[in-house]
């Protein structure tokens, strides 16, 4: 009863959600995605090809990943072998990259195991595509959350207004569709439902009445 599972399309605002959570519980925060990411920066810094499974999977069961949380629930920091890739893990160019990384079975295998592992510590809030289904589904609670494709737009360019990088709206329209039907046609690990999930939708509600929302359910149980 101690692990909050948190699943999600692109932009849906899954990860504040699970951030500002974890923070309010007094829980961990893992971020699976960061961990996608991770594997595709480190893949493009070494100039692996992005279609090379064998070794994709090597790196992905080589790599160091850490989380370190912050106090205020606001920066957490996420350390590849040592070393701070917070923000350059979300440039525009790595989330594009990172879609077909996280098709590869065998990546999904690696990460998935360490995953599990850390979530079944207790007293954390994962979010991702297949927490619920496949990370953890004997998790208790489990949320899908959702949001308009125009506001998960909005959303993403202030996001990556305020880090200072140029984005086109159409392209980055076009982008999260394509990242979305990506998520969702995998074989192994697609975004879906999962049968016992709570669907949130935070198209007209902010991200602290959400957070509200999910804090106020688990602390009434615990
Ligand atoms: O949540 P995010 O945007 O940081 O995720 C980055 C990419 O990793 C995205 O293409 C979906 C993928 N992902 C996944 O396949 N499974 C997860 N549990 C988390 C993310």
């Amino acid at each position: 009863a101690t692990i909050v599972a948190i699943d999600g399309p692109v932009a849906s605002g899954k990860s504040s959600l699970a951030r500002k959570v974890a923070k309010r519980l007094g829980f961990a925060h893992i971020d699976t995605g960061a961990m996608y990411r991770c594997v595709t920066f480190e893949a493009m810094r070494r100039q692996i090809p992005l279609t090379d499974a064998d070794t994709l999977t090597t790196l992905a069961h080589s790599l160091d990943i850490r989380y370190i949380d912050s106090h205020d629930g606001e920066q957490n920091r996420v350390l590849l072998n040592g070393e701070d890739v917070s923000e350059i893990i979300r440039t525009p160019e790595v989330s594009r990259n990172t879609s077909p990384v996280a098709d590869v079975p065998t990546v999904r295998h690696e990460l998935v195991r360490l995953q599990r592992q850390l979530a079944l510590r207790g007293r954390c809030v994962l979010d991702g595509r297949d927490i619920g289904t496949v990370v953890v589904p004997e998790a208790h609670w489990k949320f899908y959350v959702v949001a308009s494709l125009d506001e998960r737009v909005q959303r993403r360019l202030l996001q990556y207004q305020s880090e200072g990088h140029a984005v086109d709206v159409e392209k980055l329209r076009a982008d999260i569709i394509e990242r979305d039907r990506r998520d969702r046609a995998r074989t192994h690990g697609a975004l879906r439902l999962a049968p016992n999930a709570t669907i949130l939708d935070t198209t007209d509600i902010s991200l602290e009445e959400a957070v509200e929302m999910v804090a106020a359910l688990v602390e009434q149980a615990l």
